[in-house]
């Protein structure tokens, strides 16, 4: 068994002002950061600069497609907007492909109203299958985003959402071992 870390950098899918989904993505990474034999680090797909008169490939950013070569596992924080995912966070995943097969993913919901984003990721799902990545069962869920924060961006409850980002890093991380296992001892 290759005993390198592993490496799950996380996605923050929206580049709109004033995003909760910021404070979320912060969140999760401290918590990915606390994981033994663990490496992160953030993506925030406003720093990409994508241009919007092309899209797929053509646009490839070369930092965003070594990270997502480099990861074992993907967090995407995607928040919810109209019952589905923002635009901006379609057009930075369409930028790669075979940089993601074979790779593990994991989404976190955020949204204002009460269900955790789930019509996000319900919506998000079938995407990521398209790009070759493996979907984890956990999700983590973020209800009223913009108030689970206070002023400082410190999550209000954390015991509970520590909890729950414990199940969900778990089996991420676990998927990720697995695939990392598959893609360097067996052939496809
Ligand atoms: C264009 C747009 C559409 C939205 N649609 C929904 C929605 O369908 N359901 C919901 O619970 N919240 C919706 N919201 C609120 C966001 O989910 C909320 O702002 C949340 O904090 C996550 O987005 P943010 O990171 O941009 O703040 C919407 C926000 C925007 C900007």
């Amino acid at each position: 068994m290759n005993h390198t870390p592993l490496f799950i950098p996380v996605i923050l899918g929206t580049t709109r002002q004033g995003r909760a989904s910021e404070n979320v993505a912060r969140f999760v990474l401290g918590e990915v950061q606390k994981r033994d034999g663990v490496e992160t680090e953030l993506i925030d797909i406003r720093d990409l600069k994508l241009p919007l008169d092309d899209a797929g490939e053509a646009i490839k950013d070369p930092a965003f497609s070594a990270a997502i070569t480099r990861a074992d596992g993907i967090v995407i924080v995607a928040p919810e907007y109209n019952h589905g995912y923002p635009g901006m966070l379609k057009h930075a995943l369409d930028t790669n492909l075979k940089e993601y097969i074979h790779k593990a993913v994991g989404i976190c919901g955020v949204s204002k109203g009460g269900f955790g984003g789930t019509r996000v990721i319900e919506a998000l799902l079938p995407v990521l299958r398209e790009l070759g990545l493996v979907t984890i069962f956990w999700d983590g869920n973020f209800s009223k985003a913009p108030e689970m924060f206070d002023e400082t961006g410190k999550i209000k409850d954390e015991a509970t959402q520590v909890k729950r980002m414990d199940k969900f890093l778990g089996e991420l991380i676990w998927m990720s071992k697995v695939l990392k296992y598959g893609r360097e001892n067996i052939s496809n």
